[in-house]
This record gives C-alpha cells, sequence and structure tokens, in this order.
C-alpha cells in the first residue's frame, strides 16, 4: 500500500451542491507518537484509545464555483466566524489535493462544534480533523461512480478518511474506526502501517472492557509549544533513535497485555510512555516542560493512594499539563469519590471530564 492508492479515478457525477455531516471522537495514546518524517510519517508507531464522549460534530456544506484557482472555505465553532483558524485548514487542503481533486471545484463551509470546551487544553485537533476528513470522504463517495456499500469499499473509505486526517494531524488518523488504534507500521501487527490508523487486531482482555479515563484539566490555557515545534525537536535529539526503538518494545510488551489483562504491567507501560514524552520535551534543543506543579501533585496522589488501595488506577499525560486517570470499569465509584476528594482541587476551576472507552462505534454520520 502506498500513497497512489489513494489517488482517486476520475470522478463521473456532477454535483452542484451538498452537506455531510459526522461526529468523530478524540483519543489518547498509550505509546505515544511524538517526532515525524517527511508527509507526517511517525518515526514509530503508537497506539490509542478512542474516547466516547470529546467529540467534534462538523457539517461541511459545498457549493460549485466558477474560479478553480484557490481553495474557498469559511470555518465556524459554535456559530461563530473563526479566521485563525483558516490557515491550519489552508495547509490540510493543499496536502490532500493530489487525493482530493475536486478541492478547488466548490466553496466549503465547515461548521464544527465540540462537546468539550475549545479552551480546555483538550487537542481537538484529533477529533476535528477526523471529523472533516470523513465529511470530505463523502463528497469523494457522492462524486464517485461506483457508489457501493460493499464492505471492500466501507474499508477503502475509512482507510482513505484515516490517510486523510493523518495529513491534518497525525493523531487524528487514530480517529477514524475502532476503540483501540494502532498507527506506524510494527512487525507483531498486520497491516499496521504509516499511512493511516487501524483496528487493533489482537484479542483484547475483559478488564479493558470500557476502561475510565477521566481528564483532569490543570491548565486550560493555549499551549506554549505547539506539537508541531515538539515533532520537529526530535530530529537530531540527542535520545530520539533509543525512544523510537522503546516505542516498539512497548507495544509487543502491550500485545500481550491486552491478551492476558495484565494490569499492572498495563500501567508501568503507560505511566512511562507519559513521562518519556514529557522527558523528550525536557531534553530537546531547545528544551521545555508542559507539565505544571499541580500536574505533579496529581500524579504523586495517584501513586500514593495506588499504594494504599491496590487500585489499577494509573495516569498519562499529552502534550499538555491534563492528566488523565485511567482505570478499570469496576473501580469507577471508589476512584471517583477520589478523584473528588482529592485531586479536583488541582484542577483550574476544579474542571474535569468523565470519558470511556467504549467498544462500540465511535464515528457516525449524522
Ligand atoms: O497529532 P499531533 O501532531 O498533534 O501530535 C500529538 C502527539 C501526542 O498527542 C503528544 C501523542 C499522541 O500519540 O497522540
Amino acid at each position: 500500500m502506498t500513497e497512489r492508492n489513494f489517488i482517486p479515478k476520475p470522478y463521473k457525477n456532477s454535483i452542484e451542491n451538498g452537506s455531510f455531516t459526522w461526529s468523530s471522537p478524540s483519543n489518547i495514546a498509550l505509546v505515544k507518537y511524538w517526532g515525524k518524517k517527511k508527509d507526517q510519517i511517525p518515526e514509530n508507531p503508537s497506539i490509542s484509545f478512542t474516547l466516547d464522549n470529546c467529540k467534534t460534530t462538523t457539517t461541511l456544506s459545498y457549493s460549485k464555483k466558477e474560479n478553480l484557482n484557490d481553495f474557498s472555505f469559511d470555518v465556524y465553532l459554535d456559530g461563530d466566524k473563526k479566521d485563525d483558524f483558516k490557515p491550519k485548514i489552508e495547509t490540510f487542503f493543499k496536502r490532500i489535493e493530489a487525493y482530493l481533486p475536486f478541492l478547488k471545484n466548490y466553496h466549503f463551509k465547515i461548521e464544527t462544534s465540540n462537546t468539550f470546551p475549545h479552551s480546555s487544553g483538550i487537542a481537538s485537533s484529533a477529533s476535528g480533523m477526523s471529523a472533516l476528513a470523513l465529511c470530505l470522504m463523502s463528497v469523494e463517495k457522492e462524486l464517485s461512480v461506483i457508489q457501493s456499500d460493499s464492505e471492500e469499499s466501507q474499508e477503502h473509505f475509512n482507510q482513505k478518511a484515516s490517510f486523510l486526517a493523518r495529513l491534518g494531524s497525525g493523531s487524528a488518523c487514530r480517529s477514524i474506526e475502532g476503540d483501540l488504534v494502532v498507527w506506524g507500521t510494527h512487525k507483531d501487527i498486520d497491516g499496521s502501517s504509516d499511512l493511516f490508523g487501524i483496528k487493533y487486531p489482537h484479542d483484547v482482555h475483559e478488564n479493558f472492557k470500557n476502561y475510565q479515563d477521566t481528564i483532569l484539566l490543570v491548565d486550560k490555557g493555549e499551549k506554549q509549544v505547539s506539537s508541531t515545534v515538539g515533532h520537529d525537536l526530535m530530529h537530531n535529539h540527542p535520545f530520539a533513535a533509543r525512544r523510537f526503538e522503546q516505542a516498539h518494545e512497548n507495544m509487543s510488551k502491550l500485545i500481550s497485555i491486552f491478551k492476558t489483562g495484565d494490569l499492572d504491567a498495563f500501567i508501568k507501560i503507560v505511566e512511562s510512555e507519559a513521562l518519556t514524552l514529557h522527558a523528550m520535551m525536557m531534553t530537546s534543543m531547545p528544551y521545555f516542560i508542559l507539565m505544571k506543579p499541580n500536574t505533579l501533585e496529581i500524579i504523586n496522589k495517584i501513586w500514593t493512594y495506588r499504594t494504599k488501595t491496590n487500585s489499577k488506577i494509573c495516569f498519562t499525560l499529552d502534550a499538555g499539563a491534563n492528566v488523565h486517570v485511567l482505570y478499570p470499569e469496576n473501580e469507577r465509584e471508589s476512584v471517583m469519590e477520589f478523584i473528588k476528594n482529592e485531586l479536583v482541587a488541582y484542577c483550574q476551576n476544579e474542571h474535569y471530564i468523565s470519558d470511556q472507552i467504549g467498544f462500540g462505534a465511535n464515528q457516525i454520520q449524522l
């Protein structure tokens, strides 16, 4: 499978206008993607849980236009025009034009809303770019000669949506299909690819069903360092090569952990991955720190609680100060009690979001 597989045959249908709406979830990585090559190709494989409640819903309306020289689109968030979102989408359109040659034929209105607050520090790029990619795929399907709903064409639809989403924001390719999604070639995962995410193909133990994720909003401000800059700093990073190998090793370990349901081993990998991600930031040149004092307070509280109670609670982090608290469904009541009593005080405005990893359909066309 190469990029060429995603260049479509000439479209035969002609459509004046229309609109599609998709809702797509965010995801939280267990083995982290940090570092990329040209064209958004990851330096290492990653795997993520798909979140049930943190979603973006996007309506894409399109109408034929005369001037075919430029992209033309407007973006709205919760009904407000957002011109500051345009450069990111312009870049996205440029990257995917070869794969969606209709992009300059239409004016697009992109109306989007998130189930989580935009200023929560939760990245909306994964859910946002995947929802937009799905809408664009629906337009392409409408323009294509064969509009089959066969399994094969459904697979192509999802694969190409993931391929396109990746070109918007790498981690977005893990938000198209599945609850546990792998992106990046790995020797023990058949079908894994650097070009798109795939549903995790191996056994997953009952222990991981409905796994819970409570996101503690430690800092709702804009990140001081974007992930684009962070990925770039992995070039010439003194520990990069070893880190990329480690991600492969951790992925292999997770395969057996998912099979056996060994939660202690799961905790070790997940927390180590989170701290390694931040260690890469702290050891790049220039170096930076995205954790806040309250991030560390929360981590220490989680460790103390785990030792005291034998809980299987653990944490992970994305590229920011917020903490994702992960725990099995059977501990929901006790851990929520602990979070409310001991952790919420460290959140900005005592704000947190309860989510879970669903083992059902996440991405829906509305
Ligand atoms: O998708 P990007 O380019 O915003 O990168 C996100 C990287 C992390 O969230 C830090 C890790 C990951 O694998 O999602």
